[in-house]
């Protein structure tokens, strides 16, 4: 973990901006697989983990504004626990690391909350991704679960979305630490893919560099030949020449820092001329975007400017016909790129999004556009220096919505449908990569990641 004093000064960094009454911040519990002793690996709570530190279950902070105090509720392990799970640091050990002076077992917190409560003190929570979370919070209030959302807080929100979108130094280390994995994660998968080999074998292998580097992986690994699925998570597929895989994969570091890298492979080790059309696309649309990049220019103009650059090409390849600006308007290229170009990236992979998306990627002004396409992306406001984010454009041929469009001849004067029926059967292709935003423009974080045509069939033919 950081120093004491990060997570002190992000306290009271909060405490400034929620202003009065208590911040409750739960940590995450163990959540069983299949029976309550097996259970997934335990992943803390984000925000509880960049404001308490402590990745561990069965914790929960108590900032009290009001009265200038803080707490941190928990159980020491009993001798009966310690030898099935050795021994554990005590909680008072744990307050130390985090700066936190008053700690008290867990079945005190639903006094203290319930006292609050009668006394009509306000309790700020954030919102709640987990069921048992839920349970838990009603229990400790003595409420039905369906009340819970009642004491979700905006204040709170906003407050906990405003420090954790700017990454300081050390998190911005981390991030780089996450992406080094993904750099061996990548280039590896580039070496194993090959005809003959099935995803998951690579999907496997990449797992495996994930654990055996200290972390995990930062999202469920989209390893596919059908990249034109967008989150694809079946790895079943045996390759074979001619295909192209998307791998969309990243890691997150010992500390809970993500990584999140999309390239896309040529399985016989070259792209066909088809395949290098289509790459070269996507590659001027990244670059482009990357180059926009920079503070005050608000992502959801880059975004737009990547779905510029993606009609373009394919107006060039005469899939599509028209003036560009006005197909852009008219949504043409949802057809070929039906996500966002990115979104925010640190503790979550995507950022926040628990806390709700609209206050990480919208404000009161920068309004979330609702039509299909736009609807999908998650960061749309003004960029900050500070703010980790991905960009990562695709051209995506999904064949069934290639056909309902046809048959409805949506945009026609737009789309030459006999020219994109032939690229039914040629999959997706995405490029990602994550960047700063700096004072004076961006940063690409990381060790370079083969990316041009050249650089990655040198990578896959490497083996
Ligand atoms: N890496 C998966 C995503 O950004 O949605
Ligand atoms: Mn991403």
């Amino acid at each position: 973990m950081f120093a004491a004093e990060t997570y002190i000064e992000r306290r009271r960094r909060l405490q400034a901006d929620v202003r009065s009454g208590l911040i409750l911040l739960l940590g995450n519990d163990e959540s069983p697989m299949n029976y309550p002793d097996n259970q997934y690996p335990f992943r803390q709570d984000s925000s509880f983990l960049y404001f308490f530190g402590l990745d561990s279950p069965g914790l929960a902070g108590v900032i009290d504004i009001d009265e200038q105090t803080e707490c941190l509720f928990g159980d020491d392990v009993t001798v009966d626990e310690i030898i099935w799970m050795g021994p554990q640091p005590a909680l008072k050990e744990k307050c130390v690391e985090i700066g936190v002076k008053n700690s008290a077992p867990f079945d005190k917190l639903g006094a203290i909350l319930k006292g609050a409560l009668e006394k009509g003190r306000t309790i700020h929570i954030l919102p709640q991704y987990r069921g048992e979370m839920v349970l838990k919070i009603a229990g400790l209030f003595e409420i039905q679960p369906a009340q819970v959302a009642d004491f979700v807080s905006e204040p709170l929100i906003k407050a906990v979305v405003a420090q954790r979108s700017i990454k300081s130094d050390e998190e911005i280390r981390q991030i780089e630490l996450a992406l080094d994995i993904a750099y061996e994660m990548q280039t590896t998968a580039m070496k194993l893919a090959k005809p003959g080999v099935y995803e998951r074998q690579v999907a496997g292998a990449m797992e495996g560099i994930a654990l055996g580097r200290g972390g995990r992986l930062s999202f469920p690994t989209i390893f596919s030949v059908h990249g034109e699925t967008l989150h694809n998570h079946q790895h079943g597929n045996l390759m074979k020449a001619g295909d192209i895989a998307v791998n969309d994969s990243g890691a997150e570091t010992a500390l809970g820092y993500a990584s999140d890298i999309t390239r896309t492979i040529p399985i016989s080790g070259e792209f066909s001329q088809r395949q290098k059309e289509i790459y070269s696309i996507v590659f001027d649309a990244q670059q482009k975007a990357i180059e926009a990049v920079a503070p005050n220019v608000e992502f959801r103009d880059i975004h737009r400017l990547a779905a510029r650059i993606l009609v373009s090409g394919l107006k060039d390849l005469g899939l599509i016909k028209g003036d560009i600006d006005q197909a852009v308007d008219a949504g043409v290229h949802t057809l070929f790129f039906q996500c966002g170009l990115g979104h925010m990236m640190g503790l979550d992979v995507h950022d926040m999004e628990g806390l709700g998306e609209d206050y990480v990627g919208y404000t009161d002004s920068v309004k979330r556009n609702p039509e299909f396409g736009w609807r999908s992306l998650r960061l749309g406001k003004t960029l900050e220096p500070g703010y980790v984010i991905t960009v990562e454009p695709g051209i995506y041929f999904i064949p069934e919505l290639v056909d309902r469009w046809k048959a409805e001849n949506k945009c026609g004067q737009f789309i030459d449908y006999n020219a994109v029926e032939k690229y039914k059967d040629f999959g997706g292709i995405r490029i990602e990569d994550d960047i700063l935003v700096t004072q004076s423009g961006r940063t690409v974080l990381g060790k370079p990641i083969p990316r041009t045509i050249e650089e990655v069939e040198q990578a896959c033919s490497s083996a």
